[in-house]
């Protein structure tokens, strides 16, 4: 009798016990002052939520219902003294910048977090209207920077998922210095005139999973720049853009190099560019190696496959240094569809640093109807399977 007692006790303890250390706890922002109503400042009752889900010590959701709330200025939710062991924000509304650009422009980023570690964004849209601050940049006149609208910084286990963003006044979102982040069914909106609007970009980064996103903007619709490795992107579609590309690179001389980058059932649509490399014609010693571009679309790109190792987008000073980066094995394969121009793979390596392992496969592109050209300037490499395209390779 007191065993069976105990046989049956002893479990049910145990659920409860496991039931309540993984409890988890709901911070509501309406509770802390947040309104909806897209005109009062709600930046404090964000932090205030933030504060109480980072002290909590079971994993905790910060709520934040329908409707628009204005967070007026930069807000940084900090991570470090954390003790909850994941925060998760559920957004079902929208976090909207003010009209003023001033208000965000002047700093790096709109909505920040530092130092945090499994972290979940949920659903949700960003609307940093950023349309002034571009007008103002067109006009020529003194303008801020801009803010990009959200970043993580040295910051590890993240997860954005399902979050649009829109009207960016620079990149829509920035991981800088992260480990493991997963940014999969996100939604980037700003027009293909708009000015440095990256859609993701990342630095110094490892381990990060872009997956099933869709991306129009007017900058990179993905920019890698130096030190990101085990990168991982497939099921992208970019357009309006400037395609997905590693770099730019080698602006300093000392530089970490980028590696392992497989970019793959990728869709680009009227882009710039589809799968690019970037270099500064400095001396640096960063490198670029190990990446894989499979399976792509291009329709109607104009740089479908590039390399330009000369990279100078304001074409004033341009530097030609000899020795830039260095460019080693890079797989082009079944990348098909239409160019824009009639050269549709370009590779315009470094001359002191010939552009190595470039293989070409089943690259199928296509100039009004006809096969498309290749331009090759200091690149070796092998080529197999094209069809629709002569090779200079
Ligand atoms: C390359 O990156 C992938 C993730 O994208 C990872 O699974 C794999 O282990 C990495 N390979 C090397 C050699 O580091």
């Amino acid at each position: 009798m007191f065993l069976k007692h105990i046989a049956l006790v002893v479990p049910v303890l145990l659920f409860l016990l496991l039931q309540y250390s993984s409890a988890k706890v709901t911070y509501n922002v309406l509770s802390f002052g947040a309104k909806a109503n897209g005109r009062s400042d709600s930046k404090n009752a964000f932090l205030k939520a933030w504060n109480l889900a980072c002290a909590s010590t079971s994993p905790a959701i910060i709520y934040v219902p329908a409707g628009r709330y204005l967070i007026a200025s930069a807000v940084t939710f900090a991570g470090q003294a954390c003790k909850s062991k994941a925060i998760t924000f559920k957004i079902y509304g929208t976090l909207v910048a003010p009209s003023s650009y001033n208000a965000i422009g002047n700093s790096e980023v709109w909505i920040k977090f530092h130092r945090v570690n499994h972290v979940t964004i949920s659903g949700g849209t960003l609307d940093a209207r950023g349309a002034p601050l571009w007008a103002c940049k067109s006009s020529g006149k003194r303008c801020p920077k801009g803010a990009t609208s959200l970043g993580f910084y040295h910051s590890q286990n993240i997860v954005i998922s399902k979050l649009r963003s829109l009207n960016s006044q620079m990149f829509h979102i920035l991981l800088y210095a992260c480990n493991n982040a997963k940014i999969q069914g996100v939604s980037i909106v700003a027009p293909g005139l708009s000015p440095n609007t990256d859609g993701i970009h990342l630095t110094s980064s490892t381990g990060v999973t872009v997956l099933n996103s869709k991306i129009a903007t007017g900058d990179d619709c993905i920019s890698m720049g130096p030190g990101n490795s085990n990168i991982w992107i497939e099921k992208v579609a970019c357009g309006p853009g400037h395609g997905i590309s590693i770099g730019s690179l080698g602006w300093d001389l000392q530089e970490a190099g980028v590696q392992n980058v497989t970019v793959k059932s990728t869709t680009f649509i009227g882009t710039q560019n589809g799968v690019r490399i970037k270099t500064w014609a400095r001396r640096s010693n960063g490198f670029v190696k190990n990446v894989v571009f499979q399976h792509s679309t291009m329709v109607n790109v104009q740089n479908p496959i590039i390399i330009d190792a000369n990279y100078c987008p304001n074409k004033k000073n341009c530097p030609n240094h000899v020795l830039g980066v260095k460019i080693s094995n890079v797989v082009y394969e079944d990348v098909h569809g239409t160019s824009a121009t009639q050269v549709a793979v370009k590779f315009d390596c470094s001359k002191g640093k010939p552009c190595s392992g470039i293989r070409l496969k089943d690259v199928n592109l296509k100039y009004r109807s006809r096969p498309a050209m290749s331009s090759c300037s200091h690149v070796a490499g092998v080529v197999s399977g094209l069809r629709g395209f002569t090779s200079c390779l």
